[in-house]
């Protein structure tokens, strides 16, 4: 039988409570108030890759959408509306788009694997993936092929965040916004930016083909 009490987590969440008012008072009450993060972090739904931990940002500082493998599809209201919340009424001034290597939704994109539903989300990788089917031919190894893939689908999903009306309004204003790509390594808990930030409309499509050339080199 599993344990079906979750009084643990009570606990540690009351410690963990406690300790950060020890060392700040105000911390809960000033935070209640309003939340003013500078930074969207879209990420995988993976356990293993938490983004404020592996940011050291606290709570307040980072707005987050989560799904399997860091997937921004246009039809998404999900994800839309996070952008739109985090741009248009927070003013976010990154937009971070981060992927981890060993991801099991691109593995299973890449191998073709069928797990049920959860294969009509990863098809959004398989198109990344028959996209650049001859470059991930080309790689020597299972797990170069991973890597590649891992960081196109952030390339990609980079390319989709800059060309939602969002951010094209919000560039189109003015509003200061930079989009990046990032990859997480769960090996040793570093984060490599894949040097594919956006900060204006019509460089978007030049930075991710800069992107896609150096991954694919
Ligand atoms: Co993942």
């Amino acid at each position: 039988m599993p344990d079906s009490s979750l009084s643990h987590l009570f606990a540690q969440n009351r410690a963990w409570a406690e300790s950060v008012t020890r060392d700040d008072p105000t911390f809960f009450t000033t935070l209640a108030a309003l939340q003013a993060p500078r930074y969207l972090w879209i990420g995988c739904s993976d356990s293993r890759v938490p983004p404020n931990q592996l940011t050291g940002l606290r709570p307040g500082e980072l707005f987050v959408h989560r799904n399997v493998a860091n997937v921004v599809v246009p039809s998404d209201l999900n994800c839309l509306a996070t952008i739109h919340f985090a741009v248009d009424v927070l003013k976010v001034e990154h937009i971070i788009v981060c992927g981890h290597y060993g991801c099991g939704g691109v593995r299973a994109a890449l191998e073709g694997q069928r797990l049920g539903l959860v294969n009509a989300w990863i098809g959004h990788v398989e198109d990344v993936r028959d996209r650049h089917a001859a470059a991930l031919e080309a790689c020597a190894t299972f797990d170069e092929r991973m890597k590649r893939l891992c960081e196109l689908n952030v390339i990609e999903q980079v390319l989709h965040v800059c060309r939602t009306l969002v951010v094209r309004d919000a560039w189109s204003r003015g509003q200061a916004l930079a989009v990046h790509g990032w990859a997480y390594s769960l090996h040793d808990g570093l984060l490599r930016d894949l040097d594919v930030t956006v900060n204006a409309e019509g460089t978007a499509d030049e930075a991710c083909e800069r992107a896609r050339a150096a991954v694919l080199r």
